[in-house]
C-alpha cells in the first residue's frame, strides 16, 4: 500500500517484457516481476505500453490492472489509442510522455506549453474517470507552469540529463542539471503540483534526488532490472529504497 510518509519507489517493469519479447514466448513474465516488485516493498508499478508495443503488450495491461494491489501508474502517448485504453482500465495514474518510433527510450519531456489546448483536451476524459494525470516534462519553468495550467496533478521530471551527465563524468554538467532539477521541484511544488521524477537513476544517483523534499515519488526501471540478474529484484528493490530512505532522512 501507498506509504504517505515515505518517499515512494515505483518499479518500471517494462524491460521485464523486453527480455520475454526477445522470444517471443511467454517468460519472463512481466506481471510475476510486478508481484514480486510489490512483496519487495514497491510502492507502485510502472508500465508504459508504446505504440509500437515493444516491450509491454495489451494483456499486460489488463492482467496487470486485475491483479496488482498497489497502484498501476500507466505511461502512454497522447494518442486516440492509448486514451481508449487507459479508459478501458481506469488506471490509478496515467502518465503522459513524447514517443518516438525511432528512440531506444524516452529521450526527453512532453512539450506541454505549444500543446497545451489540445492536452487540457485530452486528459479531461481521463480525469473525469478517475485517473491521476501525470505528466513527464524536463525540468524547465514554462514546461512546469503549462502543466499547471491544464490541472495536471502530477509533474514526473525527467533526471535523464543529470543521469547522463554522471555516467560520462561530465561532473560540472551533472550538477547544473541536479541544481535545474531542485530548483524546479520547489517551483512545481510552489504551484500545487505534486513532484515525481525518473529515468536513468541508478544506486549512485538516485540520493541526491532522493532529498530534494518536494519529490514524492521516483520511477525507476531499467537499472533494478539489469540489478536483478546479479541480485534478484527483490534485493535490488530493498538496496534501492533504502538508499532512498538514507537520503531523505
Ligand atoms: N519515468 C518515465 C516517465 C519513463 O518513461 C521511464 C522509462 O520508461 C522511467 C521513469 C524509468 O526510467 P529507467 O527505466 O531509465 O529507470
Amino acid at each position: 500500500m501507498v506509504n504517505p510518509g515515505k518517499l515512494r519507489l515505483g518499479v518500471n517493469i517494462d524491460h521485464v517484457a523486453t527480455v520475454r519479447n526477445a522470444r517471443g514466448g511467454a517468460v519472463p513474465d512481466p506481471v510475476r516481476a510486478a508481484k514480486l516488485a510489490e512483496q519487495f516493498g514497491a510502492d507502485g508499478i510502472t508500465a508504459h505500453l508504446r505504440e509500437d508495443r515493444r516491450h509491454m503488450v495489451d494483456a499486460d495491461i489488463k492482467a496487470l490492472v486485475a491483479e496488482l494491489s498497489v497502484p498501476l501508474n500507466f505511461e502512454m502517448a497522447a494518442t486516440e489509442e492509448m486514451q481508449a485504453i487507459a479508459l478501458r482500465h481506469k488506471p490509478h495514474a496515467v502518465c503522459l510522455v513524447p514517443e518516438r518510433r525511432e528512440e531506444r527510450t524516452t529521450e526527453g519531456g512532453l512539450e506541454v506549453a505549444r500543446e497545451e489546448d489540445k492536452l487540457a483536451r485530452y486528459i479531461a476524459p481521463l480525469a473525469d474517470a478517475g485517473c491521476r494525470i501525470s505528466i513527464f516534462i524536463a525540468a524547465d519553468p514554462a514546461q512546469i507552469e503549462a502543466a499547471a495550467r491544464i490541472n495536471a496533478a502530477v509533474v514526473e521530471l525527467h533526471t535523464g540529463a543529470y543521469c547522463d551527465a554522471h555516467a560520462e563524468g561530465r561532473f560540472e554538467k551533472r550538477d547544473v542539471e541536479l541544481e535545474r532539477l531542485r530548483e524546479m521541484s520547489s517551483f512545481a511544488h510552489s504551484l500545487g503540483l505534486e513532484v515525481h521524477a525518473g529515468h536513468g537513476l541508478t544506486y549512485d544517483t538516485v540520493q541526491p534526488i532522493a532529498s530534494f523534499p518536494e519529490v514524492m515519488e521516483l520511477n525507476i526501471g531499467h537499472f533494478l532490472i539489469g540489478e536483478a540478474i546479479f541480485n534478484g529484484l527483490g534485493p535490488a528493490i530493498v538496496e534501492m529504497q533504502r538508499l532512498m530512505d538514507e537520503a531523505r532522512s
